[in-house]
């Protein structure tokens, strides 16, 4: 089995729920996302709503993402304008090799995700996947042990062969 972790994450919370998935499961390879949209720091939440809520793209590194040799794509997003970003939505685009393959998502966010969980299953379902499952951690619950605990049983039973 192996799975492969993409993610975006702007001030920490998502990339610390990523890590602490890649740092349980064996033979995981963990990819971050970065957006290359620059915006003013004024302007700067009101346009990642605005793009978040129109379900934009954006520019991202790496433009491409491979996806052929793993079993699970685990998604991980902070929760913008009660939806993924428009960074994770650049990614889900980005990838090669990803038909058929099953796939999760994660979100992190400040008490009210919304949208997120259905926008993730409709654009993973958009690129032929498999939706397997979505969780939401509230970023009041990112260092919570339990709750880390939890998000690392999500992945693992959502892997083919642990099935
Ligand atoms: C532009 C913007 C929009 C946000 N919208 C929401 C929202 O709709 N609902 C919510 O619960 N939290 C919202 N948040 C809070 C983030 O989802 C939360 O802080 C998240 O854990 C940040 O993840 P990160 O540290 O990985 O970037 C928003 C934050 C930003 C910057």
């Amino acid at each position: 089995m192996s799975v492969c972790i993409i993610y975006h994450s702007e001030t920490g919370n998502t990339r610390h729920i990523a890590q602490h998935i890649a740092s349980a499961i064996p033979d995981t390879r963990i990819i971050e996302v970065t957006d290359k949209a620059e915006h003013s720091r004024v302007t700067r939440f009101l346009m990642q709503c605005k793009a978040a809520m129109s379900e934009d793209t954006t520019t991202i590194e790496p433009a491409q993402i491979a996806v052929r040799d793993y079993d699970l794509i685990v998604f991980g997003s902070p929760v913008w304008a009660f939806k993924p970003t428009p960074a994770i939505h650049a990614a889900i685009q980005a990838l090669t090799g990803c038909e058929k393959k099953r796939a999760i998502a994660f979100a992190t966010h400040g008490g009210k995700p919304g949208k997120t969980e259905e926008t993730f299953k409709k654009w993973i379902e958009g690129r032929g996947m498999q939706f397997a499952g979505f969780k939401d951690i509230n970023q009041k619950d990112i260092e919570d042990d339990t709750k880390n605990a939890d998000v690392v049983k999500f992945v693992k039973e959502a892997i083919p062969s642990y099935l």
